[in-house]
């Protein structure tokens, strides 16, 4: 089942086509990630899905409701977190999840037991008395993620939430937001951070200028584009005669920086090594290492980034 159906979306600011007729469903249960460039039209497209902008044309429906006729409907059951820092600067940590429960009518015995669990999970518990502004940029967007989860939602958006956050708060956000997943949620995430997205998130569109360029697994993703694997092998010493002895075979680049390094970049790259073996052997040229260097969504996404600027 799918709980957001968009259908030829569009959102234009004077000449710019911020969001340019975009087609797409997401599934429920699973974690859906916007990755793109600078300006390629992610935050507008989560301003769009949560009704806090209008289309400028095409439909779309967030859990079965018509998002354009009745925002009010769909903002009751989705929650966000937007790319932008909103905070009370002189409100507590505590204070700005209890108000956050309140504006949701959550019950006072049912806030206190979610206050004090998310103050655990996002490690808050020592910074609880302290005020918004005089947290650290990392601690504070915590916060801001952390009282999302003050009230029950189908369906949560969120804008580049790791932003400021050290690779270990990143790495347990990611794992709440699996639990979360686990337990019913759905998640639509953007991100600029590739290995984030891979880790997170069950299907990926890439986005730029307001375009979809692929939506796909993150694994598919990298089936359908990243066919090339890259293999190095590095010779101890220099040994310069292999750039004649390997002169007959392509897909393979050579280069002298720290002894011989030769790589390999082919769709057949295994096919291409054993060629390669068989002349070092038959030359009697020692290998120092050898290694295969996995495709990774990060040369997708460059890739396909690329080659849409270079078709405009
Ligand atoms: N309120 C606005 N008025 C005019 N132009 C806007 C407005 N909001 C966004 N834009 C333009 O729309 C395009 C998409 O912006 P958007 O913020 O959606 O990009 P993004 O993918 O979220 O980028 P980033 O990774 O930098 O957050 C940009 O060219 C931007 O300048
Ligand atoms: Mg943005």
């Amino acid at each position: 089942m799918s709980c957001i159906i968009i259908n030829k979306l569009t959102k234009n600011y004077g000449s710019v086509k911020a969001v340019d007729d975009i087609t797409m469903s997401v599934r429920s249960g699973q974690v859906f990630g916007f990755l793109g460039p600078n300006g390629a039209g992610k935050s507008t497209t989560i301003k769009l899905l949560t009704t806090l902008i209008q289309p400028s044309g095409g439909s779309l429906n967030i859990l079965g409701i018509d998002a354009v006729k009745n925002p009010l409907r769909v903002r009751h059951r989705i929650g966000v977190v937007l790319q932008q820092p909103s905070y009370e600067p002189t409100l507590t940590v505590e204070k700005s999840l209890e108000k956050y429960g309140m504006m949701w009518n959550v019950a006072k015995n049912e806030r206190k037991i979610r206050m004090e669990k998310l103050l655990e999970d996002f490690d808050l518990v020592e910074i609880r008395k302290k005020r918004n502004e005089d947290l650290s940029i990392g601690q504070r967007r915590r916060v801001q993620v952390a009282r999302e989860f003050m009230h029950d939602m189908d369906l949560l958006f969120l804008d580049e939430p790791t932003v400021g956050l050290d690779p270990s708060a990143r790495r347990k956000l990611l794992d709440y937001l699996r639990n979360k997943v686990k337990s019913g949620l759905t998640i639509f995430f953007t991100t600029h951070i590739l290995t984030e997205a891979e880790y997170l998130c069950d299907e990926i569109a890439i986005i730029d200028k307001g375009k979809i360029l692929a939506i796909d697994t993150p694994d598919a993703l990298k089936n359908r584009f990243g066919k090339d694997k890259t293999i190095k092998i590095h010779l101890l010493k220099n040994h310069q005669e292999v750039t004649k002895l390997l002169s007959n075979i392509s897909d393979c680049t050579i280069d002298f920086h720290t002894g011989t390094n030769i790589t390999i970049q082919s769709e057949q790259s295994e096919i291409v090594l054993m060629k390669i073996l068989k002349i070092l052997n038959d030359n009697e040229i020692e290998i120092d290492d050898l290694s295969a260097v996995p495709t990774n969504l990060e040369e997708i996404f460059l890739k396909m980034v690329e080659e849409n600027v270079s078709n405009h």
